[in-house]
C-alpha cells in the first residue's frame, strides 16, 4: 500500500526527456516510477497526461521586505536607491511578528504556485538583527513543507557603518546559511573590494555558501564580478559561490566582457538574474536607447555557466508588483534576454528548476527519481514550452510525500458563435 499514487503522468525527467508513467510515493520518498503500477494507495490522483515536474526553485527573494509596498511611502522614482532609502525607514519598525507574518504569507503564495525551495536574503545592517532572527524562525516553522535558505545580507554595506562588519559575523553565528554582500554599494571602490575578500573569509571560517548582490548598477565601471571571480579561483569555492544580479555585465564593453567570460569559465560560480525587477529598476538614468538592465544571461548559458532566475521582490519598496509565480519570472526573462529559440525557452524553464537547485547546492535531493524525496508539481501543460507560454496553473503540489496544495483549473464556457 502506497501513500500516494499518481496515474498517467507526463514526467519531466532529470535528463529533460518526457515519459508517460505512474509515480508511487511512500514514507515521503519516491518508491516506484513505471507505467501502470500494480497496487493501491491511500490517495490516488488521476493526472491524465499533465506535466509532472520537479518543484520550482526561488533562488533569490527578499522575504523580510515582502508585502511592504507603500510603507511608509511608495517608490516614485522607481530606482534601486530610492528603494534602499524607503526600506531604511520601514526597517526601523520591524518586529519579529511583522517579518514572520509577511514571510510566511509570501511562502504560501509561492508554494501554492509550485515553489518548494527558496533562498531569501535577510537584511543584517540593523543592530537588532530582527529580520534575520525572524527568517531563521520561519525556516524552522515551515521546514515540513518548504525548504528555506537564509542569506546574511548587509543591505547598507559591510563597511557602510561601524557596526556592520560585526553584525555580519554575528548573523553567521546565529545560523545564516549563506554569506551575502553588496560591494557596489560600499562607500568606496576599495571598500567594495575589501568586502568581497571579507565575504570569502567568513564563508570559509563558518563553512557557508556565498551569494553576493554584485554590480547591480548600470555603471559600466562597476567591476566587482572580476573580484568575485578571482576569489572563487583562488579559494576553489566555485560552485558554492553565486553572483546575483550582475546587471553591469550587460553594460560592459565586449572586449572586457569576453575576457571576463574566459575567467568565469575557470570557476563554477552560479549566476542569478532577476528580470522582473531589473527591467524596471535599471536604465532609469538613460534617455534613449534605454538599456535592458539584466546580465548576459544568454551568453553565460551558452558558455555552460549555471544561471537561474529569481523573483527578487514581491510588493516591496523596489517592486510593487509580483505574485511569487516563477513562470512569470521565466516568461519575462526569455523576453528580455531574447531567448525565444525552442532550446532557449526550455533553458529558461530550467533556470527556475534544476539550475536554481544547483545554485542552492541541493541537487542531491532534487529531481523526480526513485529514492529521492517526493517533491513534485503537476502543471496544466504538456511540456516546458507550454508551461511558460501559458504561465500554466500548478494543479497539485506534493511536498515531502504529502499533497500540500490543489488548485482548481478554471473552465471557460463558450456561449457565442
Ligand atoms: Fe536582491
Amino acid at each position: 500500500m502506497f501513500d500516494l499514487l499518481l496515474r498517467q503522468c507526463r514526467l519531466l525527467q532529470t535528463d529533460r526527456t518526457i515519459t508517460e508513467t505512474d509515480i508511487a510515493i511512500k514514507g515521503g520518498v519516491i518508491v516506484e516510477i513505471a507505467p501502470a503500477i500494480v497496487g493501491h494507495a491511500k490517495v490516488e490522483l488521476a493526472i491524465q497526461g499533465q506535466l509532472v515536474s520537479p518543484p520550482f526553485v526561488e533562488s533569490h527573494i527578499h522575504l523580510d521586505s515582502a508585502l511592504t509596498a507603500g510603507e511608509p511611502r511608495w517608490n516614485q522614482s522607481g530606482t534601486l536607491f530610492e528603494g534602499i532609502e524607503i526600506w531604511r525607514e520601514r526597517k526601523q519598525n520591524l518586529t519579529l511578528e511583522d517579518v514572520k507574518t509577511r514571510a510566511i504569507a509570501t511562502l504560501k503564495h509561492q508554494a501554492s504556485q509550485g515553489v518548494l525551495f527558496v533562498r531569501s536574503h535577510a537584511d543584517v545592517s540593523e543592530s537588532s538583527l530582527t529580520a534575520l532572527q525572524a527568517l531563521l524562525e520561519v525556516r524552522e516553522a515551515v521546514k515540513d513543507w518548504i525548504t528555506l535558505q537564509v542569506v546574511a545580507f548587509p543591505q547598507d554595506g559591510i563597511y557602510g557603518a561601524p557596526q556592520n562588519n560585526a553584525l555580519m559575523e554575528k548573523a553567521l553565528e546565529m545560523g545564516a546559511d549563506v554569506v551575502g554582500g553588496i560591494p557596489h554599494y560600499e562607500l568606496t571602490r576599495e571598500d567594495g573590494v575589501n568586502s568581497v575578500h571579507r565575504i570569502f573569509e567568513l564563508a570559509q571560517k563558518y563553512d557557508r555558501l556565498i551569494d553576493i548582490h554584485c554590480d547591480e548598477i548600470d555603471d559600466d565601471q562597476s567591476r566587482f564580478l572580476e573580484v568575485v571571480t578571482a576569489c572563487a579561483i583562488r579559494t576553489g569555492m566555485g560552485s558554492r559561490v553565486t553572483a546575483s544580479h550582475t546587471t553591469a555585465f550587460g553594460s560592459y564593453n565586449n572586449a572586457y566582457a569576453i575576457k571576463l567570460l574566459g575567467f568565469l569559465r575557470r570557476t563554477q560560480i552560479n549566476f542569478i538574474a532577476n528580470p522582473l525587477i531589473n527591467i524596471t529598476l535599471q536604465g532609469r538614468a538613460d534617455t534613449y536607447p534605454k538599456r535592458r538592465g539584466v546580465t548576459r544571461v544568454k551568453e553565460l548559458w551558452q558558455q555552460g555557466m549555471n544561471v537561474s532566475f529569481g523573483h527578487d521582490c514581491v510588493q516591496d519598496p523596489w517592486y510593487s508588483l509580483g505574485t511569487g509565480n516563477m513562470l512569470d519570472v521565466a516568461f519575462m526573462g526569455l523576453h528580455i534576454c531574447q531567448m525565444t529559440g525552442t532550446a532557449e525557452i526550455d533553458a529558461c524553464y530550467d533556470m527556475i528548476t534544476w539550475n536554481g537547485a544547483k545554485t542552492l547546492n541541493i541537487e542531491d535531493r532534487y529531481g523526480i527519481e526513485v529514492g529521492k524525496p517526493a517533491n513534485l508539481i503537476v502543471l496544466n501543460a504538456k511540456d516546458r514550452y507550454d508551461a511558460i507560454r501559458c504561465r500554466a496553473i500548478v494543479e497539485y503540489v506534493i511536498s515531502q510525500g504529502k499533497l500540500l496544495v490543489k488548485t482548481e483549473i478554471p473552465r471557460t464556457i463558450w456561449h457565442g458563435y
